[in-house]
């Protein structure tokens, strides 16, 4: 028997992104899983080579693969050639929305040494609406009466689908435990509708533990007790933030993956590390690629490959966990061969 040929559209991005995900393209398939992959070049040297941010024919390209892995999209530090917002805008949240990308899902494992050490929680973050819709605009821009609004979108069908995902993912988890962040004591309108749809959803799943917490006081338990989650779920803006805390103290951004994720499967999701291009360190071969090699685990995962997805894991997990703090750096492809030489 052959096995099955997963359609990959990669897009390597900028900085440190391409060589990241070329490690992780190589522990999937030392992991026995085939790929045929197809590599879009795209990003901000793409867009400063010839003007393409993401054009409708590259969208309906994508539309056809099982799944999209992209390394990290982004102009160096003090570049201004690209208007703030128009990769973000143009390219990554156009993927998010056009391909319905609607969970977005971050899980954070306390690595050995770390403020999180111990924990092992996941973040679902709703990823198409929120303030992040670019519901908004300005009046009289440029005058002293300026005035700029910037809405948040929050529909029932948005924040229900979202919220139930959140619980059936809780359901399958031994805590089943399950916290609403938000800040519903100040945003009373969509709080009330994050509040209330978890509070009809929750019926369904009544082995699931059911908690609140602000978002101020969410940054406060992450920092001081970060084990007390399993499974958050909270809005597009407050899961930005808060997934980037949670990367810095579950052993730093250089470990935190990601899945955006069409749960529908009506076309493929997008799997990405949190972490940027890092242009100051691209080309020297230095970059940590255990986040996008665990941003691949999730994608194999997707792709319905359970077992492949589980091992890669295990092997970052024991990879991190034997790293010293004081181990002299290593090149990216000496980490992925580390990973590699840990696949059971
Ligand atoms: C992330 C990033 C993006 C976001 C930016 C680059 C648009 O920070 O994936 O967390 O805000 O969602
Ligand atoms: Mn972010």
């Amino acid at each position: 028997m052959t096995a099955a040929v997963h359609k990959v559209a990669v897009i390597g991005g900028d900085g440190i992104g391409p060589e990241v995900t070329a490690e992780a393209l190589r522990v999937v398939r030392a992991a026995g899983v085939a790929l045929d992959t197809t590599e879009f070049d795209l990003g901000a040297a793409r867009y400063l080579h010839d003007g393409e941010v993401l054009s409708e024919d590259t969208l309906a390209e994508l539309r056809g693969f099982d799944a999209i892995l992209l390394g990290a999209i982004g102009p160096a530090l003090g570049d201004t050639r690209i208007p703030g917002g128009t990769l973000e805008r143009g390219l990554l949240l156009r993927l998010r929305f056009a391909l319905d990308l609607y969970i977005n899902l971050r899980p954070f494992t306390g690595a050995p040494g770390s403020i999180a050490q111990g924990a092992d929680f996941v973040v679902i973050r709703e990823n198409t609406e929120g303030t992040y819709a670019g519901e908004g605009g300005f009046l009289r821009k440029g005058t002293p009466h300026e005035v700029a609004t910037q809405g948040s979108v929050n529909t029932r069908f948005g924040v229900e689908r979202c919220v139930r995902f959140a619980f059936e993912l809780a359901s399958r988890r031994p805590a089943k435990h399950l916290t609403l962040v938000h800040k519903t004591n100040v945003l009373t309108f969509s709080g009330d509708l994050w509040q209330r749809t978890v509070d009809a959803v929750r019926a369904e799943f009544p082995e699931v533990e059911v908690d609140y917490n602000h978002v101020d006081a969410a940054c406060i338990y992450l920092v001081e007790r970060p084990s007390r989650y399993d499974v958050i779920v909270t809005d597009n803006l407050f899961g930005d933030i808060l997934t980037d805390l949670a990367g810095a103290v579950s052993g730093g951004i250089g470990y935190a993956a990601s899945a955006n994720l069409n749960p529908s499967k009506t076309g493929p999701s997008l799997f990405e590390p949190v972490h940027g291009a890092a242009h100051d360190i691209a080309g020297q071969a230095i970059a940590n690629p255990l986040a996008a090699i665990s941003s691949a685990a999730l994608m194999v995962e997707d792709l319905g490959l359970s077992d492949a997805a589980a091992r890669i894991s295990a092997a970052v997990t024991v990879e991190i966990a034997s790293t010293q703090p004081n181990q002299a750096r290593r090149s990216t492809a000496a980490v992925a061969d580390a990973v590699i030489e840990r696949l059971r």
